[in-house]
């Protein structure tokens, strides 16, 4: 019989070289792509290896059963999910979703090998899209699942190269008519515990060095399509004067969310521009922004939002909100009770979205644990996680699923 160790590097060979760009070395893989075909395929494999039933929810989340959740359900037992994501932002790093995904197929391994009869059942989940890394809004399949972002916004969201979300699900072989919150599949969830690495260097202080955390909360965050107008004109004729240079009130804009976020305590990012027609030698008649913006409180965060709107707006532009999720607590009597059952390791707040968090704000029972990243580098090919600490975390989590699971749950 494979022990844990054997069967968790297994399955990360697998995924080691989907979507993984030779020149960065990181990830691209984007929702409803080639790349994330192969990776369902992938998650569809290893519950049918275990024999596990597969389902696919109303937005094309995959879930795979040890056990009858509706069974369960009936019996006012439902299950406990484990799990979490396998797309990536652009130039991702291995571990951001996949260590999830991965953690809870070993750790499923290891309560059979430890003989353990659950007396719920247990699912794993792969999310759809949590990074919104095509189509702009993070943790896409848990907001329509949860009934978070209604389907026809979701249909209607266009990646860069104007194809839309409907688009994009038609050519991956799924009906777009068929997406939509799915209460059914929310309601088999009794408890969700998603594994993930850490995203910052907090586990790795040397006042704190700990392997592992639970999560505590998440900070209010948001996204923001910031743009501004202009008229597209020759760079060498056009004098200064006579421009109308788009780009001009963008790096305004993009200068006042750091500002604004300095002055606020927030954090403020834009990562993502497009600029028209986007010629070295052409005056921007149009650039769009994406402005990331979250903080401990969500008055700050708004504040921060609001002083890029004035400036923006100044130069006749437009701020339009694409997401936001407000302050997400976890359930504060599971983080306890995990923190304790795993010897008082320490319990954090993150600045992440996480599908978690989708799940939390819709009523289900949720908790996180983290596994220390010593580069404290996340969403770049720098993140990482030692095998040691994972393979702690797949143990930490197989000690909470018989928990969680067992018979006086
Ligand atoms: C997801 O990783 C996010 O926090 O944007
Ligand atoms: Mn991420
Ligand atoms: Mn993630």
């Amino acid at each position: 019989m494979s022990t844990p160790s054997q069967t968790f590097d297994s399955m990360w060979r697998d995924l080691m070289p989907v979507g993984r760009d030779a020149t960065s070395g990181g990830y691209r893989r984007f929702a409803w792509t080639r790349q994330d075909h192969t990776l369902r395929e992938w998650f569809a494999a290893e519950a049918a290896r275990r024999g596990l039933d597969l389902t696919v929810d109303r937005v094309g989340n995959q879930w795979a059963w040890w056990g009858d959740p509706d069974a369960a359900l009936a019996a006012g037992r439902p299950g406990i999910v484990t799990g979490s994501h396998l797309d990536s932002v652009p130039d991702g790093g291995a571990f951001d979703g996949p260590l999830g995904v991965v953690s809870a197929f070993a750790a499923l391994d290891a309560l059979r090998a430890n003989g353990f009869e659950p007396d719920r059942p247990i699912g794993i989940v792969n999310f759809v899209d949590e990074e919104g890394a095509r189509f702009g809004v993070a943790c896409a399949g848990s907001r329509v699942l949860t009934g978070a972002m209604t389907a026809d916004r979701a249909r209607s969201l266009t990646d860069a190269d104007g194809v839309s979300m409907a688009e994009a699900l038609a050519a991956a072989g799924r009906s777009a008519e068929e997406l939509g919150p799915d209460s059914e599949t929310v309601r088999r969830v009794g408890a969700f515990v998603e594994l993930h690495v850490e995203q910052g260097r907090h586990l790795s202080l040397p006042e704190v060095d700990q392997p592992l955390a639970v999560g505590s909360d998440i900070w209010p965050h948001g996204r923001w399509r910031v743009r501004t107008l202009g008229e597209a004109n020759h760079a060498g004729t056009t004098r200064l004067e006579d421009r109308e240079d788009a780009m001009l009130g963008f790096a305004a804009a993009v200068i006042a969310a750091r500002r604004a976020a300095e002055q606020h305590g927030c954090v403020a990012t834009v990562g993502k521009v497009a600029v028209t027609p986007g010629g070295v030698n052409a005056i921007p008649s149009e650039v769009t922004g994406w402005l990331d913006a979250r903080g401990a409180d969500e008055d700050a965060v708004r504040a921060v939002v609001a002083a890029v709107t004035e400036v923006v707006e100044e130069f006749g532009g437009l701020v339009v909100e694409d997401s936001w999720t407000g302050s997400t607590p976890f359930d504060p009597g599971l983080a306890r009770r995990l923190a304790t059952r795993l010897g008082g390791i320490p319990v954090i707040g993150t600045g992440a979205g996480h599908d978690a968090g989708i799940l939390a704000n819709a009523g289900v029972p949720t908790a996180m644990l983290f596994v220390r990243n010593p580069t404290g580098i996340s969403h770049s090919p720098e993140e990482f996680a030692t095998s040691e600490d994972c393979l702690l975390g797949v143990e930490a989590l197989t000690d909470v699923l018989t928990d969680l699971a067992g018979a006086h749950s």
